[in-house]
């Protein structure tokens, strides 16, 4: 089956949680499209009333705009009902790698601030451990940017300046972003997420630990929902 299909009937049950009344996050990327634009035509067509939302880009906000969901802010609504969004990995743990749409720290601030947040995907997202199929986007602070690079190198990873380094994306928030490799996956992740997080010139980074309440998984046969235990 077509891989735009898969993430459509995953974003799309997702939605069936959204009610009126809800504090909604907004993710980012190219599954959780299709979850903002159902959220659009039902709120267009009256199904869905008294809906606010938290977009987790410039992007997102553009889209959500364009179907006139109400936007607020973290400020003004510090807590949400339900965030969706997708996810580049998922393991068996329902931990997340998340960021190669660019938007990892919003995406992690509007995340950890909802009720539930259900993660939408097809499943070539699923691994058995985080790092294999996808590097992990780390967010930095443009000063001094080089030396986390020789400092991640130096564990024997391969990180990258996302957009390289004469023309660097740069993010919402105005930083850059490192795209790491590991050639063995990473195999302890709360113990990486604590070195990144401590390293100072590190803003964020998408390791999503203990996060995700549901990650919805479209498969070529059907639909799966992998719950949180
Ligand atoms: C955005 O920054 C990311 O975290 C996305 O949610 C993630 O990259 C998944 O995107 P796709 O749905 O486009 O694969």
């Amino acid at each position: 089956m077509n891989i735009e299909i898969l993430k459509k009937k995953a974003a799309e049950k997702a939605v069936e949680h959204v009610q009126s009344g809800m504090v909604l996050g907004l993710g980012t990327g190219s599954t959780t499209r299709y979850a903002i634009i159902k959220v659009g035509e039902l709120w267009q067509a009256g199904d869905l009333t008294d809906i606010v939302a938290v977009p987790t880009s410039e992007k997102t906000a553009e889209l959500a705009q364009s179907y006139g969901i109400p936007l607020t802010t973290l400020d003004q609504n510090p807590k949400l009902d339900l965030a969706i969004d997708g996810a580049d990995e998922v393991d068996p743990a329902l931990n997340l790698i998340k960021g190669h749409g660019g938007a990892l720290l919003r995406e992690k601030m509007v995340e950890s601030a909802a009720e539930q947040f259900i993660v939408v995907v097809d499943n070539s997202k699923l691994v058995s451990k985080l790092g294999t199929n996808f590097s992990l986007p780390i967010e930095v602070v443009k000063f001094g940017w080089k030396a986390h690079i020789a400092w991640l190198e130096s564990f024997g990873y391969r990180p990258e300046i996302r957009g390289g380094e004469h023309d660097p994306f740069i993010s919402d928030n105005d930083n850059y972003i490192i795209h790491c490799a590991f050639p063995n996956g990473i195999d302890d992740p709360a113990a990486l997420a604590d070195t990144l997080i401590n390293r100072p010139g590190v803003v964020e980074h998408g390791l999503f630990l203990n996060m995700a309440s549901q990650v919805i998984v479209a498969e070529a046969d059907g639909l799966k929902t992998l719950d949180r235990t």
